[in-house]
């Protein structure tokens, strides 16, 4: 029965079965009854009242009135496609997981990107870096590679997001967008330093999802066949090229044309135009980790390529547009904890913090079943004692609902066990503030000086002076201190272009 309803469910996910009222050609009520008159509620006489028992009226309207989900507290606009990972080369020498098992193999894929700020409604090219989220459907259920379109991220610590994130949003008394806010918060937390300096690039206006890289910045662990580990990071780099938008042409399309990326991804796949990436990691074993000059477990930090070469993994291709958004793309509920066995979380403060926060805010966002929507659905039977609760939809029949029972003859899996290997921790417990503690520079002056070239520098300094002036002269001051550190020459660039410090 349970196996029954998964495969409808996938069926129609894929368009195989056609709904209900394709198949009988006519209107119906939610629960299928045929319905009289859909032009005009049921009234006393030609000028009103309504009636109650005009259950078609009630039908069609309290289903209107229940329309809206929360939207994401974060990464709330965006797109997304269907295609397939094929893997080209060989890592099960790092990983034993089953969508790396052999140069070749095809697993199916879901992907999302978003602009991380703005509303749902908001313009596709406004200034910030872009989520670009990867489900795999994978034969050991599904894993999730939850990426940005920049290699870092603002914070070493999860306890700083929500209010980071509050200051990109809007102010409590005003609603607006509040450049003392953000400068404020930049300022007081130079880890962010790194970061501020690619969104201010052109890299934070890419020109459409097509055209940007994805990194999973978290570190995770991979474990091989033998049970030995390494360090991991991702990275997904596009074939179509690297291209941004000018400030300029970004604030235009903003007004003419705010659905920019969803509209130019949706068209090029709808005109067989198919978009790839090539997925790389980088790896670093325990003796690296230990030696290393940075914490590699640092999110505001990249692993230098020339001593953590990429290693190519396979390649990424969308050639599927969504059939309903609302139901593939919004309710798509991506988190860096659906992992499969072979990959597994790092130390990293910040992937411990999103371990705990993204299938708390879906079990908010779609409810507690939310694994059980199509899109979310692995392709495999899910056996577990997880019962009930609002809309479930695949409620496993009359399999026991305890473990362990002399019923079924369900155990672990002796692979997972394996691929899960004890490893040990130690240290004092404590409230460790790195804000300070840590350099917070380097690598941001390695990204100016060696990264951009001097044409990519001018319009750094241009982008930033823009939104430093919008703050007011304290934070000015302490936004040129900041960028100082990085580089007397970028500082002295900003100093002239910003008039009112
Ligand atoms: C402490 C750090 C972070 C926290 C607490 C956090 C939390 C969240 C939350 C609550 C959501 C909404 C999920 C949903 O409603 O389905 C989300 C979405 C997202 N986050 Fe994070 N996040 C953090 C860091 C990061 C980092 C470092 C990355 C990139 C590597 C990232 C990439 C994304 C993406 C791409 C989405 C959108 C997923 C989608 O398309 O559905 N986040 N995050």
């Amino acid at each position: 029965m349970f196996t029954m309803l998964k495969l409808i469910a996938v069926l129609v996910l894929a368009g195989a079965i056609p709904s209900y009222s394709q198949q009988n050609n006519y209107i119906t009520t939610g629960f299928g009854s045929p319905v009289s008159y859909k032009d005009a509620s049921l009234t006393v006489g030609r000028r009103g009242p309504l009636l109650m028992e005009d259950t078609e009226f009630i039908d069609e309207m309290a289903h209107f009135d229940r329309e809206r989900i929360p939207e994401r507290v974060v990464h709330a606009k965006g797109g997304g496609a269907f295609g397939y990972f094929n893997v080209t080369n060989d890592i099960t020498r790092y990983c034993a997981a089953a969508l790396f098992s052999q140069v070749g193999k095809r697993t199916k894929i879901a992907v999302r990107f978003s602009t991380i700020g703005g509303e749902r409604g908001s313009a596709d090219t406004r200034r910030d870096p872009r989520g670009f989220a990867i489900k795999f459907y994978t034969e050991e259920g599904n894993w999730d590679l939850v990426g940005n379109t920049v290699p870092v991220f603002f914070i070493r610590d999860p306890i700083l997001f929500p209010s980071f994130i509050h200051t990109q949003k809007r102010h409590p008394a005003t609603f607006l967008h509040n450049a003392d806010m953000q400068w404020d918060a930049i300022t007081l937390r130079p880890e962010s330093t790194h970061m501020v300096l690619y969104v201010f690039s052109d890299r934070g206006t890419p020109d459409g999802f097509r055209y940007m890289h994805g990194y999973g910045i978290s570190t995770f662990k991979l474990v091989n066949a033998t049970g030995h580990h390494v360090f991991c990071k991702f990275t997904y780099m596009t074939n179509q090229g690297l291209r941004n938008l000018t400030r300029a042409r970004a604030q235009q399309l903003e007004g003419s044309d705010p659905d920019y990326a969803i509209r130019d991804l949706y068209q090029a796949i709808r005109s067989g135009n198919y978009p790839s990436w090539t997925l790389y990691i980088q790896v670093m074993t325990e003796e690296q980790v230990a030696q290393s000059s940075f914490n590699p477990f640092d999110d505001t930090k990249l692993w230098p390529e020339d001593r953590y070469p990429f290693i190519e993994v396979g390649r990424l291709t969308l050639n599927e547009n969504p059939t309903n958004y609302f139901q593939q793309i919004e309710q798509i509920a991506m988190s860096p904890s659906r992992m499969v066995p072979g990959i597994k979380p790092s130390p990293d403060k910040i992937l411990q913090g999103r371990l705990f926060a993204y299938p708390d805010t879906q079990r908010y966002r779609l409810g507690p079943n939310f694994l059980q929507i199509p899109v979310n659905c692995p392709l495999q039977d899910v056996h577990n004692y997880q019962r009930d609760g609002p809309m479930s939809y695949s409620n496993q029949g009359d399999s026991p609902v305890y473990h362990p029972n002399s019923v079924d003859s369900l155990n672990v899996s002796q692979r997972a066990t394996q691929l899960s290997p004890p490893y040990s921790v130690s240290g004092d417990v404590y409230k460790y503030d790195s804000g300070n503690t840590e350099d917070n520079f380097a690598q941001p002056r390695d990204f100016y000086e060696n990264r951009l070239d001097e044409a990519a520098r001018i319009n750094l300094v241009d982008n930033l002076a823009e939104a430093i002036s919008a703050a007011s002269a304290p934070l000015q001051r302490r936004a040129l201190n900041l960028f100082g550190n990085v580089s007397a020459d970028l500082r002295s660039r900003l100093q002239s272009r910003i008039t009112s410090q």
